[in-house]
């Protein structure tokens, strides 16, 4: 795999920004969630580097469960909808104050089959808290209590985000030139 720099058009949000954003959402969960059963999901792998740095800023009491979806798309980087669980949580969520952690809600199809498939599970509470929001790009109406950053439509990687899995390492958020990367055969 070649350097990111090859094909990284602009840094879209650096990494600093990223962290102090990151912080105010961990004041603000720590508010809303005192005395409650806070009970974080991250879906692997993309909101892994999120849930992490967010976790240290949560200041209630918490815990972490873990769950991988693979979705049945129209392609690599476009999202049907259809998920199926592939890992499943290990801790049963009923009762429990759910914030689920993504990394980017882009047509909203993967959260909303998500929290469906949560929903049924009867936790007390169930909530949404994405680092980056394609809003524009929305299919579906999902309701999002946190978000981090809205962000134009153009693909981005780095900070838990690949590109054909590889870049999840990058501290800051990316945007591709996707011509460099892919160059027409
Ligand atoms: P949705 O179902 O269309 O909302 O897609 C959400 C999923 O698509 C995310 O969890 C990511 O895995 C992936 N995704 C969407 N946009 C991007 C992007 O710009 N970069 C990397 N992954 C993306
Ligand atoms: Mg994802």
């Amino acid at each position: 795999m070649r350097d990111y720099r090859h094909f990284l058009k602009t840094v879209l949000i650096d990494e600093q920004t990223l962290q102090a954003r990151i912080r105010e959402l961990g004041e603000e969960i720590s508010r809303d969630y005192q005395g409650k059963d806070l009970h974080l999901l991250c879906i692997l792998r993309g909101g892994v580097m999120f849930l992490t740095d967010l976790m240290r800023q949560i200041q209630v009491p918490h815990s972490i469960d873990f769950m991988a979806i693979s979705s049945y798309g129209v392609g690599a980087r476009q999202s049907s909808g259809q998920v199926r669980l592939t890992l499943d949580l290990r801790d049963d969520i009923q009762g429990r104050d759910v914030l689920l952690v993504e990394d980017i809600i882009d047509s909203g199809h993967t959260i909303s089959n998500v929290l469906a498939l949560l929903a049924v599970r009867k936790p007390a509470s169930l909530k949404v808290c994405t680092l980056l929001d394609k809003a524009e790009r929305r299919e579906v109406d999902v309701p999002i209590d946190y978000c981090g950053f809205r962000i134009a439509d153009e693909f981005v990687f780095g900070y838990g985000l690949d590109l054909d899995e590889y870049y999840r390492n990058l501290p800051f958020v990316g945007v591709v030139d996707l011509e460099q990367f892919q160059p027409p055969e």
